[in-house]
Order: C-alpha cells, then sequence, then structure tokens
C-alpha cells in the first residue's frame, strides 16, 4: 500500500485552544483520526508527525522522500518566513501539498506571502480541518497518476 506524510508545524499542537475563532475547535489528535479513517477508505496508509522545530520539519521532509509517495504539509508561521523549508520541499522528488486552515490571503499581508506555496504541487487554504481532507483527496490522485 502506497504511504504519505501528514506532517504539521509549529504551534498546531495547540489547535482546539489555539484561537479557535480563526482555527476551529478541533484539536490535531481529531484532525489526525479523521484523516486516517479517511485514509482507509482511499486505500493510503498514513504517518502524522507535528514539530515546533524547523530543522525537525526539514528531517521529516528528507526522509519522507525515502519511503512516502507525498506529503500534506502545513508549515504554519514557518510558511512566511522559511527558506530552509522552500529548499527542502524543492529538493524532494514526491509531491507535497501546503494546506492552512484559515484563508490566508484574506489575512495580515505577511500572511499574503508564501516562500513554500511556489515549490508545492498546490495549495489548499480556508477550510477549516477540511482543507487538509481535501488535500488529502488530491494528493491521492496525483499519486494515482504518477
Ligand atoms: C496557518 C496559517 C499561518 O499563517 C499561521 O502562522 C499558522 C496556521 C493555518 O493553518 O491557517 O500557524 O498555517
Amino acid at each position: 500500500m502506497k504511504q504519505a506524510l501528514i506532517l504539521h508545524g509549529p504551534n498546531l499542537n495547540m489547535l482546539g485552544v489555539r484561537e479557535p475563532d480563526i482555527y476551529g475547535a478541533v484539536s490535531l489528535d481529531d484532525i489526525n483520526a479523521r484523516l486516517q479513517e479517511e485514509s482507509i477508505k482511499l486505500g493510503l496508509q498514513l504517518r502524522f508527525f507535528q514539530s515546533n522545530h524547523e530543522g525537525v520539519l526539514i528531517d521529516q521532509l528528507q526522509e519522507a522522500a525515502g519511503w512516502a509517495s507525498g506529503v500534506v504539509f502545513n508549515p504554519a508561521g514557518y510558511t512566511h518566513t522559511s527558506v530552509a523549508l522552500r529548499d527542502a520541499i524543492a529538493a524532494i522528488q514526491i509531491p507535497v501539498i501546503e494546506v492552512h486552515l484559515s484563508n490566508v490571503s484574506g489575512r495580515e499581508s505577511f500572511r499574503q506571502v508564501s516562500l513554500t506555496a511556489p515549490v508545492c504541487r498546490g495549495t489548499v487554504a480556508g477550510f477549516g480541518w477540511r482543507s487538509y481532507l481535501y488535500a488529502l483527496h488530491a494528493l491521492v490522485e496525483l499519486i494515482a497518476e504518477e
């Protein structure tokens, strides 16, 4: 069975209690459980990882290139700052789909810039936890085509 990584960046371990008006009331564990359930229907095996540390996220992306067929990635605050994460995404051959719970295009100007999006295959933003769900479906189709 094909495998994929669901990768969550900084502060996403706080989902559910962190600014719920913006990010929703669903916890990270709940999001992962919902994706896990969906992945069974889709015939894809998922691994989940969250880190608050840029270098650890880079390690995860590099390692994923060795075992995963693709990555669904919410770089969170690093989206707007991290050249190193952008380079890590560009360096690996598997598709990476960027995800945001909130509609970053409609928020503060610094959030409207994504350093990572140009090297991802696409971006899903603004649908709360379902952004991950839609990205997962897109990834399954990309993997099937490749
Ligand atoms: C976020 C949007 C980012 O701007 C923010 O720093 C986050 C979460 C989102 O999922 O909406 O931490 O990536």
